[in-house]
């Protein structure tokens, strides 16, 4: 395990004005985002999106990584350039995600659990030589405003994602740590802020347990955030100053970045949000974004599976991108919406 050239991979990801496009849907998420665009989830379909994405010209001024899927890693562009390969040539790092998505946790039934762990050295090996760098697993803590998560969910998401970052520096993958807890339900911020503070606190003791060394990797949390059917929603500000005062509080300032999650914020909150934290910095580490949807969304409804769009779709994958570029350097505002 070489710590500095994972520190080193975790900089080119996080450098300045750059992030991360997640582009690991699995196969029944993307299934899902084609039908909302009435495209049929096939693998040439599934390919050719990518490629869309992956070829988009100039999205490499802000693009430090791309997160891909495991059929998607081992896809090329129609020239017949494998994916990985053709991120590296433009400087842009290939990940992958390497979690079997969640379940119920056995006996906690409104608890979530990831699956994964078995097999996974043997797997980070093969990634490794299918030319990923950096690899990703989502824990996904389910809220509520009382009892949810568990404390046992907790801690065994916190368990499994040390247990994932071990297997991952011991192969030489720079870990990608990603525990979100979902916006979904009618819990405050103030809720958030507390169980975020949990997750967060009970991730890095796990991690120090298993001797994970914090500068070899990259933390993927959720925002602060009201949950969705929230009664009071918060301004920018506010889901910013919630937001650092947790990470402050929990995050060893030994990590190198944060790269957030949208989770189903719109596009234009993402990054409102993330310009906020960069307003107020310099923080401990990196600020920056790992973003899906918020990157995406635009994206798949100017395609909308048409040859013909291709053109205007890579252009909003650029804009989103050019924005949350300007929002790593709190210089973003609201107001470049309209004018692009
Ligand atoms: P969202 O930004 O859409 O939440 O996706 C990020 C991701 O990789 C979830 O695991």
């Amino acid at each position: 395990m070489n710590i500095d050239e994972l520190k080193s991979v975790a900089q080119t990801i996080v450098a300045m004005q750059k992030g991360v496009l997640a582009a690991d849907e699995s196969s029944p998420t993307i299934k899902k985002r084609f039908e909302s665009i009435n495209v049929e989830s096939s693998e040439e379909n599934r390919r050719r999106y990518r490629e869309i994405l992956f070829t988009a010209e100039g999205i490499e001024r802000h693009i430090g990584g791309v997160i891909l899927f495991d059929e998607t890693l081992r896809q090329s562009t129609r020239e017949g350039i494998p994916f990985p390969k053709l991120l590296s040539n433009r400087g842009i790092v290939p990940g992958i995600k390497v979690d079997k998505g969640t379940k119920a946790l056995a006996l906690f039934p409104d608890d979530k659990i990831t699956e994964g762990l078995d097999g996974l050295a043997d797997r980070l090996v093969e990634y490794r030589d299918l030319g990923a760098q950096f690899a990703k697993w989502r824990a996904v803590i389910n809220i509520d405003d009382r009892s949810l998560p568990s404390m046992y969910a907790i801690r065994a998401n916190a368990h499994q994602l040390a247990r994932y970052a071990a297997m991952c520096q011991e192969a030489g993958l720079l870990p990608v740590v990603e525990p979100e807890v979902l916006m979904d339900g009618a819990h405050d911020i103030e809720r958030c802020e507390a169980v975020t503070a949990q997750v967060l606190e009970a991730v890095f003791a796990e991690l120090n347990a298993h001797r994970v060394a914090f500068e070899g990797i990259l933390l993927k949390p959720n925002m602060v955030i009201p949950g969705k059917k929230c009664a009071r929603q918060a301004s920018v500000q506010e889901v910013a100053e919630a937001t650092l005062r947790c990470l402050k509080r929990y995050v060893p300032a030994a990590v190198p970045g944060i790269v957030f999650l949208s989770g189903g914020q719109s596009d234009v909150d993402a990054t409102d949000h993330l310009n906020a934290m960069n307003a107020m910095g310099p923080q401990p580490w990196e600020v920056s974004f790992s973003y899906g949807r918020a990157l995406q969304a635009p994206v798949l409804a100017a395609w909308a599976g048409d040859e013909s769009n291709v053109a205007t779709a890579q252009k909003a994958l650029l804009n989103r991108c050019h924005l949350n570029g300007l929002a790593r350097d709190g210089k973003y505002a609201r107001s470049m919406e309209c004018a692009t």
